[in-house]
């Protein structure tokens, strides 16, 4: 069975991040050199996931935009010598296909019903075949490794799973800000679950592994979504979804990061500083002048 799809969740309001989020999507926010959906397009992309959905909103039409190919850009470029500023992908000739849906906001709520909802929009494009999830605001950065997404395709096929979730362990105080996952048995590199919590207090947490922003779905998850209630503000959440598949029966694993594998989730102001600072100290052409400054500034602090 081979995996082709891809839907990526971008239609949040991005408040946390405010004002800089006022009038563009938290998902174009530069890291580097490049906005944050761009990282998480490019991963897909060399994983060999070719059919990308988009579940955009209102304010969301720069990542269209972004995506399309501006036929005069190449030739500005080459004019004034600076080819090499198209870092990105030939999106054509690798076969890769967009697409786009939008989250509506339900009449009586001013803002969008939450991930879980932004998935079940997404039903008609899957067609009943399994996909993959990832979110539009957070970085993997596999490094050395085998992509996680080829990983968690890898985990799920083998052991019929009907959803299979990247975790990574974090911090106690941590737990608060993410959907908590309840191992059956010892949790090792790849494990099955009994139960997953969003955002648990530190006292009721099952375990200090977070779900982390990639996912595989058989389609069982739109029977699920739609068997689960709203929880806090009224947001339809995926890991409730995820409960809910639990509860009707269905196996659902979970393969953990690498030690070593990073997940930079931009949607707070200290984790954007915190991904755009290491993104700017890695990069190969001006990272060293990065370094050095930031060495400077921090013996003045
Ligand atoms: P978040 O919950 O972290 O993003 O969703 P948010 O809602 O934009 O953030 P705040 O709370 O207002 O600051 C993770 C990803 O899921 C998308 C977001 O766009 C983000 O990329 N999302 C979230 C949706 O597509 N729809 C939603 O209803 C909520």
């Amino acid at each position: 069975m081979e995996i082709e799809k891809v839907v990526i969740p971008v239609a949040g309001l991005g408040t946390r991040l405010l004002p800089a989020t006022k009038s563009q999507p938290k998902e174009m926010l530069p890291i580097g050199r490049k906005p944050v959906v761009q990282y998480v397009v490019e991963e897909m992309v060399d994983q060999g996931l070719k059919k990308i959905l988009f579940v955009t909103g209102r304010d969301k039409r720069s990542i269209e935009d972004h995506f399309d190919r501006d036929p005069e850009l190449p030739n500005r470029l080459s004019e004034s010598d600076h080819e090499e500023l198209l870092d990105e992908i030939d999106y054509d000739r690798e076969g890769v296909k967009f697409f786009y849906t939008r989250q509506i906001i339900p009449p009586g709520r001013l803002t969008p019903a939450g991930i879980g909802d932004a998935i079940s929009m997404a039903e008609d494009f899957v067609a009943g075949q399994p996909f993959v999830v990832a979110l539009g605001d957070t970085i993997v950065n596999s490094g050395t490794h085998s992509g996680l997404v080829r990983r968690l395709i890898r985990s799920h096929i083998k052991h019929g799973a009907s959803c299979t979730i990247a975790v990574l362990e974090v911090a106690l105080h941590e737990v608060q800000h993410y959907g908590i996952v309840k191992p059956k048995g010892r949790a090792g590199a790849d494990f099955e679950i009994e139960a997953i919590v969003e955002k648990p207090s530190e006292a009721n947490a099952p375990s200090r592994l977070a779900v982390a922003a990639r996912y595989v779905f058989n389609a069982e998850i739109f029977t699920a979504l739609r068997r689960t209630s709203p929880g806090y503000g009224g947001e339809l959440e995926l890991t409730d979804g995820i409960a809910t598949l639990l509860k009707m029966g269905h196996p659902v694993r979970c393969v953990r990061l690498k030690r070593d594998e990073l997940r930079y989730d931009i949607g707070n102001p200290v984790s954007y500083f915190k991904a755009f600072i290491d993104f700017a100290l890695s990069d190969q052409r001006h990272g060293y002048l990065i370094r050095q400054y930031l060495q400077q500034r921090l013996r003045e602090f």
